[in-house]
């Protein structure tokens, strides 16, 4: 059974996925951890990251396993490096490139198709798992998205500022929502959640619900 949760940067996504997947017992799929993982190798190996060629050429070497929240790229750990703002921006450089979105559809697919899943992205319930038997789209303003992100950043970065990361999530807003494929539209069949008032407790238990409503198709 497949449970895509898609949404905005922000939105709380990967821990009402992570959350979700636990209750259910279902194995949860970060796809943004894959754009991230490939925008850093791109990034070691001094690709530019507009070059969709020259990004796919150094892909034929990339080496990536995703179990959760643990990334290893080349037998190297980057679970934690990958989170950096930095990546972030440069992710969402190599998200905007065709070739790249299709070698990450393939290999998600793959991922998935060993189990229950719980996939959480911007296009799991359009592209990459249009026969999901439950979709969400998540949604919430940006003020309150872009604090939720900063509370976090600021563990690992304490002098970023809240100006910063607003001004950074507007142009990764912009390239998930005008990018030629793969952008971050709802699917007609996803049941839209605002998360603006919600705690991460009432979310995961509202997702929940709907997807027992559904049956665990297990
Ligand atoms: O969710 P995130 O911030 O970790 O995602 C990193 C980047 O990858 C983000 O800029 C959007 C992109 N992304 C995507 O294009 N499609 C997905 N399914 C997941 C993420």
């Amino acid at each position: 059974m497949i449970v895509t949760i898609d949404g905005p940067a922000g939105s709380g996504k990967s821990s009402v996925a992570r959350q979700l997947a636990n209750r259910l017992g279902f194995q949860f799929l970060d796809s943004g951890a894959m754009y991230r993982a490939v925008a850093w190798f791109a990034v070691k190996n001094r690709v530019n990251l507009d070059d969709e060629s020259a990004v796919m050429n150094a892909l034929e070497g990339f080496d990536m396993t995703i179990n959760g929240e643990r990334v290893v790229v080349g037998g190297r750990n980057v679970s934690s490096e990958i989170r950096s703002p930095e990546l972030a921006q440069q992710s969402s450089i190599v998200a905007a490139l065709p070739r790249v979105r299709e070698y990450l559809v393939i290999r998600q697919r793959e991922i998935a198709a060993a189990g229950n899943f719980v996939c959480e992205g911007r296009d799991q319930g359009t592209i990459v798992f249009p026969k999901a038997e439950r979709k969400f789209f998540l949604t919430a303003a940006p003020e309150i998205r872009a604090r939720r992100r900063w509370l976090e950043l600021r563990r690992i970065r304490p002098d970023l500022e809240l100006d910063h990361v607003i001004a950074e999530q507007k142009i990764r807003d912009l390239r998930d929502e005008t990018r030629v494929t793969g952008r971050l539209v709802k699917a007609d069949d996803a049941i839209e959640i605002r998360v603006d008032h919600l705690s991460l407790n009432q979310l995961v238990d509202e997702l929940e619900r709907q997807v027992r409503e559904v049956g665990l198709n297990t």
